[in-house]
């Protein structure tokens, strides 16, 4: 059980308020913060983060400037911006600027701090994209620092360092340019300009992002263990809760007569109309009506199975709340504050799973309910049916980890075949989602003694 015991609840509450969770603690994203960026070349050094090979007897792997530069997406997140698709976008948008020199794109596409922070030191370059600051935060005050002998995790933080290892912090960070903040965003009219269309799932993007870290007991000792389903369904609350924000917020969630339209199910507008599929959608309670845009349920849906298994009358209430948001959207009741009774609950909830954690037997069942859930239909739509390929994925792993599921290979074919039937969002079927959820139903279900 990974359950923490009262005593250490209380515990983590009092000494550790920041590290242990509440939204409303979080410290301030690197692209608002009030320190002064000083530049990738910086870190960059042999002797600092730019060795080859790592070295023997320190505590961080130091080729971490090596990887990123070589291998992740982040550092060359802005050279993307001269691209042709770049260019196209910027000219459908008629941005009065290229791609590269405008602010609704270098704010994601770099570590571009806000106008309200500090200027950046010489050194920085928006071309150096995503730089380890980005993610890390301003390094003013900690880079001196935070190599002394008597320098802690916590003295870091405290000095500015962004707490990227706390799973709350981190949703918020990868979220802000993952899914948009208030201040910056893909809008539908970016989307549809030639942008692609954003999907994220924590855990899953935290394994594919090049690790230029390990987690191994010197890492556990400074930083503590947090596993990956955590991860998962933290970053699903947070989700939730970003969602909210964006469709609350006066600029961000408007365009003229409409709402923006990304905050809804993309297919629930996209597809022929010779191909008539609406049934009615249950996953909440009641149906709603035909002929209504749905908002994107992906992460909401994640939420509710993650309660279901932790607290259930939470679930329920947050069942109720998003079913409440849905008939307000479409005009009954007041859209603000549903809207706010789903963000509630879902801050609620990430706090609450940043403290806690999942048992291995939650994980199994929750597995379970993933596969069942899909089987009785809970995934019409291609975004739902998307997240939930991810969360079963993240989940299975985890468990596999834990000793609790064998035959990795057997697993691992299963996952593929099921991702197979989502490589192409219009071409979504869910029936055949449901087929292969079927072929991997045994690979979950069976009791582990008699495997
Ligand atoms: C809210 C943050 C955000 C904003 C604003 C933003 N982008 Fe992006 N962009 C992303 C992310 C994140 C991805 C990667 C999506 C993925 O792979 O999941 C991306 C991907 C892209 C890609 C495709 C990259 C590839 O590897 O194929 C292009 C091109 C692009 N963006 C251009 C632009 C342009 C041009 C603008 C401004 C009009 C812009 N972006 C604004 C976050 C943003
Ligand atoms: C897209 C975000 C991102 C970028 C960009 C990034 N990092 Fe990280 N970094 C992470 C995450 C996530 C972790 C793991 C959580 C943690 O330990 O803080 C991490 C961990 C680390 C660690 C801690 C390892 C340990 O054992 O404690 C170091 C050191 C580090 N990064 C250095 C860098 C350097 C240097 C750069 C730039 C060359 C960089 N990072 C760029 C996200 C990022
Ligand atoms: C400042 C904005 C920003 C932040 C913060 C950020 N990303 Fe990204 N990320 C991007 C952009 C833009 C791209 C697209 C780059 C490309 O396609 O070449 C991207 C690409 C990626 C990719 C590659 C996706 C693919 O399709 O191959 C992964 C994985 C990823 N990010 C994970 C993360 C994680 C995990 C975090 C949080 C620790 C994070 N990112 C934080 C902007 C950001
Ligand atoms: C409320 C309905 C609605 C929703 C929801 C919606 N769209 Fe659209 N979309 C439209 C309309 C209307 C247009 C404009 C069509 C036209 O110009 O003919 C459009 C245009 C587009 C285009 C350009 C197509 C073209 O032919 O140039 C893309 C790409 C696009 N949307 C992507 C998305 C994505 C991705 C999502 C979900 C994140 C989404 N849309 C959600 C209604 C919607």
């Amino acid at each position: 059980m990974t359950i923490l015991n009262p005593w250490s609840w209380l515990r983590c509450l009092l000494s550790a308020l920041a590290l242990c969770g509440g939204l409303a603690m979080a410290q301030t994203l690197p692209d608002q913060a009030h320190d002064q960026t000083l530049g990738v070349v910086n870190c960059a050094s042999s002797l600092c983060h730019g060795s080859i090979a790592g070295w023997d007897g320190s505590p961080v792997v130091q080729n971490e400037y090596v990887v990123w530069s070589r291998l992740d997406k982040h550092a060359r997140a802005y050279a993307l911006l001269t691209n042709a698709q770049s260019r196209s976008i910027a000219a459908k948008l008629g941005l009065p600027q290229p791609a590269h020199l405008s602010r609704e794109c270098v704010d994601c596409h770099a570590h571009h701090p806000a106008a309200s922070a500090p200027k950046p030191a010489p050194a920085h370059s928006v071309a150096d994209g995503i730089s380890c600051e980005g993610c890390h935060g301003p390094a003013q005050r900690w880079i001196a620092s935070h190599t002394a002998p008597e320098a802690t995790h916590a003295s870091n933080i405290r000095d500015g360092l962004y707490p990227v290892d706390q799973p709350l912090a981190r949703a918020k960070l990868c979220l802000s340019c993952h899914f948009g903040s208030s201040e910056k965003y893909v809008s539908h009219r970016i989307m549809a300009a030639g942008h692609p269309r954003m999907s994220f799932e924590m855990e899953t993007f935290t394994n594919l992002q090049p690790a230029h870290f390990k987690v191994d007991d010197d890492y556990i000792r400074r930083k503590g263990n947090i596993d990956g389903v955590r991860i998962w369904a933290i970053g699903q609350a947070v989700a939730v809760s970003t969602q909210i924000d964006i469709l609350l917020d006066p600029q961000r969630g408007r365009d003229g007569a409409f709402p923006e339209l990304t905050l809804f199910d993309c297919h629930a507008c996209h597809h022929p109309m010779a191909d008539t599929r609406w049934k009615p959608r249950t996953a909440f309670g009641k149906a709603i009506s035909p002929g209504l845009v749905r908002l994107n349920a992906s992460s909401m849906l994640m939420l509710r199975l993650i309660l279901a298994e932790i607290d259930a009358p939470m679930a329920s209430r947050f069942s109720n709340a998003v079913l409440a948001l849905n008939e307000a959207v479409a005009g009954k009741g007041d859209m603000r504050a549903r809207a706010l009774d789903v963000k509630a609950l879902s801050d609620e909830a990430a706090r609450m799973i940043a403290v806690r954690g999942l048992s291995r037997e939650q994980l199994r069942s929750m597995a379970l309910a993933l596969v069942d859930d899909g089987l009785s239909g809970a995934y019409p739509d291609y975004a739902g049916a998307e997240q939930a390929a991810m969360a079963l994925g993240s989940v299975v792993n985890t468990l596999h980890k834990l000793g609790q599921l064998k035959s990795g290979a057997a697993l691992n074919k299963g996952l593929a075949s099921i991702r197979d039937v989502l490589r192409y969002d219009e071409a979504y079927k869910p029936a055949e989602f449901q087929e292969r959820l079927r072929g991997f139903r045994p690979l979950v279900a069976t009791p582990l003694a008699t495997r």
